[in-house]
């Protein structure tokens, strides 16, 4: 299958375009031994690690879509493929959702993943970003760096490489000596990403080598970008490695690299052997004989690779980022499978044999038995008792803030969850016209508690009629954002309201603002009443013999968000295409488990607990 856009597929021709056939020399070409060899270095058009000449073989595996006590189990996998090497993003906000004091302990323990790779026998490349894209909520940047929302961001400004240097200041020490020229297994470094495709500051991209390399960090540093003149050039430093991302057919994506960069190694850092998906987008798939045929191809040229992604994962919470197409805003999935060669569940798919078979032409692929599918449970159907409607729990989730406007949640130091606006507009004044503008990304209203319309970002205009009466009239907007953008040039994208509320030309001034950032639920008070519409939350009980992987399902539901055991799994929306959630055997225990759904609209009957994941 052709590779993908993010728009969509490409077309074929767009894609024969690029190829314009090349010679690419050979990695294996006579090499002498080096003299203090550490690390990975290059010597001509090949890598040597400690001295010896090494093909990274790569498969990227994002730690923070994981479960920790699922790292071994898919390193392993990984091994078993024939992989050498495992490639990691490091997600800024996964470790400092607020500005205080990063975490990197349990789940966020990098250090960890990196020494528990090098226990299943492979090479580390980590990519710090600070930036990553990854499909990933606001490509990896925290948050709070939104405070302003107009803050520049990727580029020398001070206040934004302030931030990275503090950053980095707590993330890199972790990482010096886990490098392999300390003996360590991390190989190589990202600077950026495809920075290229978003700007030239060069003085920016020098200043993140200069802060790595002030911080200890002394191994090979590359920039990937993608595969044309114009983003090597924006995007890469002279003095580091160049190297391409790309899809399909390697020898035209290749040959851009050769022009730009004659003398050095051909690395794909991401050859996307899959793809995500959007919320109301078909799901994608690729072809698997046809990627392992590609993959050959690059393995036949010489060239090192990294598998993106080698293993699925999943965008639990509310960490899923989002695509701009044009002024199209694209929410991405919970799914984060990829379509990848070890799925989003650890299961070996027919695309892993594939490229497994290639890889063994190239390398000695371990010859142990290959791991079976994780224990899955079975299937059961969950009836939900209980249920609180959000709006009359408003107080106590949260306790309210005054401002004479709405303003974005960012700018009141929430970062994720929902937020909601209420103002009381003294009648009588007959009809008058609702507008909202800079709306991310959905909101409920409501006139005096009764529902009155849905404001969805998509629409070319927020608005609707309301009818203020005598006395006043209670106006509440509920927004439920899906997602900040996390690639191109709408990455600066605040939630909740961040332009104007208008009752025909003027803006009400007195709004109590709640920022429902749904940590903690143990506060709702959950009575038997079943409320059908809603926004409401409902809970139910499910008893579990023994945990094991489970997909969630929602029939007749319609959007919202999941708890199981206070854990946010991730959203879940009938707009497909992915109509399960995955919640790993971990997250699960021996006997009673609490489900806890925030459904934006109508409740279902039941929730199912399947044992077999539905992707669309
Ligand atoms: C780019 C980015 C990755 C990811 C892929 C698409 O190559 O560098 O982070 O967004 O696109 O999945």
């Amino acid at each position: 299958m052709a590779p993908f856009s993010r728009r969509g597929f490409l077309s074929a021709a767009m894609v024969g375009a690029a190829s314009l056939g090349v010679a690419v020399g050979s990695g294996r070409t006579a090499l002498a031994q080096a003299e203090d060899p550490r690390g990975l270095t290059l010597r001509g058009d090949a890598f040597l690690l400690d001295g010896k000449p090494f093909r990274i073989l790569s498969g990227a595996f994002h730690y923070f879509r994981t479960h920790p006590r699922d790292w071994r189990d898919r390193l392993t996998r990984m091994r078993a493929m024939g992989l050498n090497t495992v490639e990691t993003y490091v997600a800024w906000n996964f470790h400092q959702p607020y500005e205080k004091k990063a975490d990197f302990t349990g789940w966020r323990d990098v250090a960890a993943f990196i020494r528990t790779a090098d226990e299943a026998g492979l090479k580390v490349i980590v990519r710090p970003g600070p930036y990553i894209c990854a499909e990933w909520d606001f490509g990896g940047l925290p948050a709070w760096l939104l405070k302003d929302k107009d803050a520049p961001l990727r580029r020398s400004d001070p206040a934004f490489e302030r931030a990275v240097d503090a950053w980095f200041a707590e993330l890199l020490p972790r990482l010096v000596d886990l490098q392999a020229t300390r003996g360590g297994p991390v190989i190589a470094l990202q600077v950026e990403n495809e920075y290229g495709s978003y700007g030239d500051d060069h003085a920016y991209l020098e200043h993140l080598r200069d802060t790595m390399r002030a911080q200890g960090i002394d191994s090979l540093l590359f920039c990937s970008n993608g595969a044309t003149q114009e983003a090597l050039k924006a995007g890469s430093l002279p003095d580091l490695l160049s190297t391409v991302n790309f899809a399909g057919d390697p020898t035209g994506p290749f040959a851009e690299l050769r022009a730009f960069q004659p003398d050095k190694p051909l690395f794909c850092t991401e050859f996307w052997d899959g793809w995500f998906d959007h919320w109301g987008e078909p799901h994608h798939t690729s072809d698997p004989a046809r990627t392992a045929a590609d993959v050959e191809k690059m393995l036949a040229a010489g060239a090192s690779v990294n598998l993106y992604m080698a293993v699925g994962g999943t965008n639990f919470g509310w960490y899923a980022g989002a695509n701009l197409t044009g002024s199209a805003y694209q929410p991405t999935v919970t799914s984060y499978d990829y379509d990848s060669p070890i799925s989003e569940s650890g299961e070996l798919t027919e695309k892993f044999h594939a490229v497994r078979e290639v890889l063994a032409k190239y390398a000695t692929v371990p010859d142990t038995p290959l791991p079976a599918t994780p224990p899955r449970m079975p299937a059961q159907r969950i009836a939900v008792r209980e249920s609180v409607p959000l709006m009359a729990s408003l107080d106590t989730l949260s306790t309210p803030l005054r401002r004479t406007a709405p303003v974005h949640m960012e700018a009141l130091g929430q970062s994720y969850g929902l937020i909601h606006y209420r103002t009381r507009v003294r009648g009588p004044q007959g009809t008058r016209r609702l507008r909202v503008t800079g709306l991310g990304d959905r909101a409920l209203v409501f006139g005096d508690g009764k529902r009155i319309g849905t404001f969805d970002r998509n629409q070319p205009e927020h608005a609707v009629d309301v009818t203020v009466t005598g006395g006043s009239t209670t106006l509440d907007l509920l927004v439920d954002p899906t997602g900040r953008i996390n690639f191109g040039q709408g990455l600066n994208d605040p939630k909740g309201i961040s332009g104007k509320v208008l009752l025909d030309e003027e803006e009400p001034h007195d709004w109590e603002i709640r920022r429902l950032t749904l940590d903690d639920l143990s506060p709702l008070k959950f009575t038997g009443d079943h409320t059908p519409t809603g926004p409401a939350f409902h809970r139910a009980r499910v008893h579990v013999d023994t945990p094991a992987d489970g997909f969630l399902a929602f029939p007749g539901w319609d959007k919202g968000m999941v708890w199981l055991n206070g854990f946010a799994l991730g959203r879940y929306w009938s707009l497909g295409p992915q109509t399960t959630l995955y919640a790993p055997s971990h997250l699960w225990r021996r006997g009673s488990n609490e489900l806890v759904v925030l459904e934006m609209e109508r409740t279902g009957d039941a929730i199912e607990v399947r044992s077999a994941p539905d992707l669309g």
